[in-house]
């Protein structure tokens, strides 16, 4: 059994579908829940399915190997992020080479990059009235968003479009995808 750690800063939508759809599945289970939000609604999330949930401090993930134990401890094979905010460390990606996974809510190269995130990067897209938009999935490097794409999906901007109808599109194809890609990276290892 494969075991998945998820980092989330936020409502955590996208690691609860994971963790369904590998409650139906278990070559994998998400192992661990990881966030540097006191608030975020993930943390109800990973106690109603009665997942351990971690929370830590910036100095903890930039400054301690307190993350890395923590991994270790758990035998985590492939580390998720979804809706996580925060650049990942040194000691993780080369602890983890190719083992870090990202899912953006947009067609990177484009609008990516520090400070895009979530509803931001919708605004971005309707404003340069773009035709369609999408997800990437990709691995995790040194810099916001720049690491190799493994997978994207692509939907379509309507004309009167707002943020969050666009948001509730491109999470469909999150929930689609995410999971499903998932599986087969960890089927490849
Ligand atoms: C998702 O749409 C994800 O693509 C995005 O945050 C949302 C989290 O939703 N990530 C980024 O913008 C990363 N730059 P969720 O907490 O409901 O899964």
């Amino acid at each position: 059994m494969k075991k998945i750690a998820i980092f989330a800063s936020g409502s955590g939508s996208n690691a609860q579908n994971i963790i369904e759809y590998f409650a139906q599945k278990p070559v994998a289970q998400v192992e661990l829940i990881l966030t540097n939000r006191s608030d975020a609604y993930v943390l109800n999330r990973a106690e109603s399915f009665n997942i351990p949930a971690y929370i830590f401090t910036r100095d903890e993930l930039y400054n301690s190997t307190l993350i890395l134990q923590l991994l270790a401890k758990h035998n985590i094979d492939l580390i998720v992020l979804a809706g996580f905010l925060w650049l990942v460390p040194d000691n993780l990606l080369k602890t983890y080479p190719n083992r870090i996974v990202n899912i953006h809510p947009a067609l990177l190269p484009q609008y990516g990059g520090k400070g895009m995130y979530g509803a931001r990067v919708h605004e971005a897209v309707i404003a340069n009235q773009e035709k369609f938009s999408g997800i990437t999935i990709h691995y995790i490097n040194e810099r916001y968003d720049e690491g190799d794409a493994i997978f994207q999906a692509k939907c379509e901007v309507m004309p009167n479009d707002t943020p969050d109808s666009l948001a509730e599109r491109v999470h469909a194809l999150e929930y689609e995808h995410f999971p499903r890609v998932i599986d087969e990276i960890l089927a490849s290892y």
